[in-house]
C-alpha cells in the first residue's frame, strides 16, 4: 500500500532558483533564507520518498489563455524544466511516475468526481523546480520521481479554498487505495502574500502569513472559509496562489504535527514560507 509521509508548504519564488542556480546561496542577502530551509531539507532526506506530488501552478509557461485546466495532473515518463525567457534552469528533467499519475486521475474522477485533466506532454517552470532544489539541492538526477498537478491560480474563475482542500481529501484517499508499496511526499507550493504587478507591487502582509501558516497546522478548515476577494485584497493579487498549499494539507490527517515552520521577508518581491507537516 502507497503511504503520504508528510507534507510540505512552500513559496515558489524563481529568483530562489536563481540564487542556486547562480551559486549565490551563502550571499548576506540569501543566506538567512538558506538557513532556515535547512530543517526541511533534513526532514526531506531522511524520509526520503519515493514519488513528490507536487502541486504548483504553471505561469502562462505550458498553458496559457488559450487554455487553462482548473486542475491538471502529468502523466508522462519525463518532464523538462521551461525556458521562461532565460533559458531552461540547469536542473535535471523529472523522471514521471505514469502508473500512480493514472491511478491518481482514475480515482480523482471515477471515485470523488473531480474532473482533472491528464497532461501527457509537459515542461515545468519555476513552480514546480524551485520547490524541488530548495528540498534537494542541486544533484545530477532528482532523488525520486515527481507527478506534477496544476491548479489554476492566475485566471478567473480559479477554484475555490474549500475545493483545493477537498481535492487534497481525495488525493489522500486515492494514494491509499494505491497497491504498490511506495513513499509519497505532497508538496504545496506558491505564495506567501506577493503582487507583482500594479499600483500595490511589493505588497507583503506578514500579520497576514501567519495567520495562514497558523490556521495550516491548527485550524485550516478556517482558511477553507477564505474567499478570493479577501485573498487578493489581504494577500495579493499573486498571493492566492496559497489555495494550493491547502491541497497539500487537505491529503495530510485532521490533526497535524509540525516539523518545521519558517518564514522570511523579503525573496524578491515576495514573503516566503515554509511548513513541514506528518500526520499526527
Ligand atoms: C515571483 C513569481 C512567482 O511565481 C512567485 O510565486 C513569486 C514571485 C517573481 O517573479 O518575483
Ligand atoms: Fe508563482
Amino acid at each position: 500500500m502507497a503511504k503520504l509521509v508528510g507534507g510540505v508548504g512552500t513559496s515558489h519564488v524563481p529568483s530562489i532558483g536563481a540564487a542556486i542556480d547562480h551559486a549565490k546561496t551563502q550571499e548576506p542577502y540569501w543566506k538567512p533564507l538558506f538557513d532556515g530551509v535547512i530543517p526541511a531539507r533534513e526532514w526531506m532526506n531522511a524520509v526520503m520518498p519515493d514519488v513528490a506530488i507536487v502541486v504548483y501552478n504553471d505561469h502562462a509557461s505550458r498553458f496559457g489563455l488559450d487554455l487553462t485546466p482548473t486542475f491538471a495532473i502529468g502523466t508522462a515518463d519525463w518532464f523538462a524544466p521551461h525556458d521562461e525567457g532565460y533559458g531552461a534552469r540547469p536542473v535535471p528533467a523529472c523522471q514521471g511516475d505514469p502508473e500512480l499519475a493514472w491511478h491518481l486521475a482514475e480515482s480523482l474522477i471515477l471515485k470523488d468526481e473531480f474532473d482533472i485533466a491528464m497532461v501527457g506532454e509537459m515542461s515545468v517552470d519555476h513552480g514546480l523546480t524551485v520547490p524541488l532544489s530548495l528540498m534537494f539541492g542541486q544533484p545530477d538526477q532528482w532523488p525520486c520521481r515527481v507527478i506534477p498537478l496544476c491548479v489554476n491560480v492566475i485566471q478567473y474563475p480559479q477554484p475555490t479554498a474549500l475545493r483545493c482542500f477537498k481535492l487534497g481529501q481525495a488525493i489522500r484517499r486515492a494514494i491509499e487505495s494505491y497497491e504498490r508499496d511506495v513513499k509519497v511526499v505532497l508538496l504545496g507550493t506558491g505564495g506567501m502574500s506577493h503582487q507583482l504587478q500594479g499600483e500595490r507591487a511589493g505588497l507583503i502582509n506578514a500579520r497576514y502569513d501567519h495567520r495562514w501558516l497558523d490556521g495550516m497546522v491548527s485550524d485550516p478548515l478556517s482558511l477553507t472559509k477564505i474567499g478570493h476577494t479577501e485573498l487578493l485584497r489581504e494577500a495579493g493579487s499573486e498571493g492566492l496562489e496559497i489555495i494550493m498549499w491547502l491541497i497539500m494539507r487537505g491529503a495530510m490527517s485532521e490533526s497535524v504535527r509540525q516539523i518545521h515552520r519558517f518564514y522570511h521577508v523579503p525573496a524578491s518581491n515576495t514573503a516566503y514560507g515554509l511548513l513541514v507537516l506528518e500526520d499526527a
